[in-house]
C-alpha cells in the first residue's frame, strides 16, 4: 500500500488458484490455494463531486455501476461507511489482468484492492479480520455464499491451507510447483456451480458425502506431500480430485479435454481449478521446461490462453506473450 499525501494511494492484490480442495471448501473440508501472480491494481484519487469508477467492465458514477458490479459497489460503500466519510470527491480506478468469471478470483482480488487503496487514502490502518469483513460483502453478491477461500488466498503471498472458520495456515512447499495453467475461455459460474453441487446433495447425500471425504482425504495427503516435496504424489492427487469433481458435475468436456491433452503432455497430475463448469484448470510439470511445454499444448489444444509459473517466484509467463 502507498500514500501520497492522502490526494491519491494505491492497493494492490493478485489472484488466486485452488490446488485441492474447491467445493468441498464450502461443506467445511480442507482446501489447498496459492497466489496467482496475475496482478490488480486499484488507485483512489481526490476529486470533486460524485464518486467516480473507471475499469474495463464500466466507467462513470458509482450510483449507476452495473448489475455485475453490484458487490463492488457495496463493498465501497460501506467501506466508506466504516472508515466515517462521504461518498463523494473520490475517483477510483481499477486496473486488472485477471479475467472475469473464469474461477481465478477475479472478484475478491478486485474487492481487496479497492478496501486496501480506499483505507491506505484516508491514512487508516488496515486490519485482515477488516478487510475480510468488508471483502466478503462482495463475495457475498458475486457468489452467493462463499466459503471465504478466494479472498484468503489473495490476501497471502504463500499457499495457504484453509478450513471455513478455522485459522489459516500458511504451506510453504519445500519443493517448488511448476505450474501450467490453461482458460477454456468460457465464464465460470461460480454460484450455478455451488448450487448444483447443493442439489445434488439433497438429492444423494451418500454419495456426494463419499466424494467430499475423499477430496478431505487427499486435501490432507497433499499438505504432507507439499511439505516433504513430494511432487509425483501431489500430481497423482490432483487426479483424484479431479475424478471427485466429474463426480459432482462440475467438470465439463472443456476442462477434461484441457485435463486430458495435459496428461498426454507428460502433467503429473490435472484438475480444474475453482468454480469449474467452465473457467480454467491447472496442470503440474516436473519443471519449469515442462510447465512450459503443458501450457504451449493446452493453447495449441484450443484454450483461449494459458500461463506457466514456479510457486518459489512471483513472476508469471504467457505461452504467447
Ligand atoms: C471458488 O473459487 C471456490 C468454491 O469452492 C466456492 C467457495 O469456496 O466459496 C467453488
Amino acid at each position: 500500500m502507498e500514500i501520497d499525501a492522502n490526494t491519491r494511494a494505491i492497493g494492490e492484490s493478485h489472484s488466486k488458484l485452488i490446488l485441492l480442495g474447491e467445493h468441498a471448501v464450502v461443506y467445511g473440508k480442507p482446501a489447498i490455494a496459492m497466489p496467482f501472480p496475475l496482478k490488480v491494481r486499484c488507485i483512489v484519487e481526490e476529486t470533486i463531486g460524485h464518486v467516480m469508477l473507471d475499469s474495463i467492465i464500466y466507467t462513470g458514477v458509482v450510483d449507476h455501476m452495473p448489475r455485475e458490479m453490484q458487490g463492488i459497489a457495496a463493498c465501497m460503500k460501506e467501506t466508506l461507511n466504516y472508515l466515517g466519510k462521504p461518498l463523494e470527491n473520490l475517483s477510483i480506478s481499477i486496473d486488472s489482468c485477471i479475467p472475469l468469471g473464469r474461477g481465478l478470483g477475479s472478484s475478491a482480488a478486485v474487492a481487496i484492492a479497492m478496501v486496501r487503496a480506499l483505507f491506505a487514502f484516508y491514512g487508516k490502518e488496515l486490519s485482515k479480520e477488516e478487510l475480510f469483513s468488508l471483502v466478503q460483502i462482495s463475495e457475498t453478491y458475486a457468489h452467493g455464499n462463499p466459503s471465504g477461500i478466494d479472498m484468503v488466498s489473495e490476501a497471502s503471498d504463500c499457499p495457504v491451507w484453509f478450513e471455513k472458520g478455522k485459522e489459516v495456515l500458511p504451506l510453504k512447499p519445500t519443493a517448488p510447483l511448476f505450474i501450467a495453467v490453461a482458460d477454456t475461455g468460457r465464464m465460470a459460474d461460480t454460484r450455478t456451480a455451488v448450487d448444483n453441487v447443493k442439489k445434488r446433495y439433497a438429492a444423494n447425500p451418500e454419495k456426494v458425502e463419499q466424494s467430499l471425504e475423499k477430496i478431505d482425504d487427499m486435501a490432507n495427503k497433499a499438505k504432507a506431500a507439499l511439505l516433504k516435496g513430494d511432487i509425483q504424489c501431489i500430481g497423482e492427487l490432483l487426479n483424484g480430485n479431479q475424478q471427485e469433481l466429474v463426480k459432482l458435475g462440475v467438470s465439463d468436456e472443456g476442462l477434461n479435454g484441457l485435463v486430458q491433452r495435459a496428461l498426454k503432455a507428460g502433467a503429473l497430475g490435472a484438475k480444474l481449478t475453482g468454480g469449474g463448469m467452465g473457467g480454467c484448470m491447472l496442470a503440474l510439470g516436473k519443471n519449469m521446461e515442462h510447465a512450459k511445454l503443458i501450457a504451449k499444448e493446452l493453447r495449441e489444444y484450443g484454450a483461449s490462453n494459458s500461463w506457466y509459473f514456479s510457486t518459489d517466484s512471483d513472476m508469471l509467463y504467457g505461452v504467447y506473450e
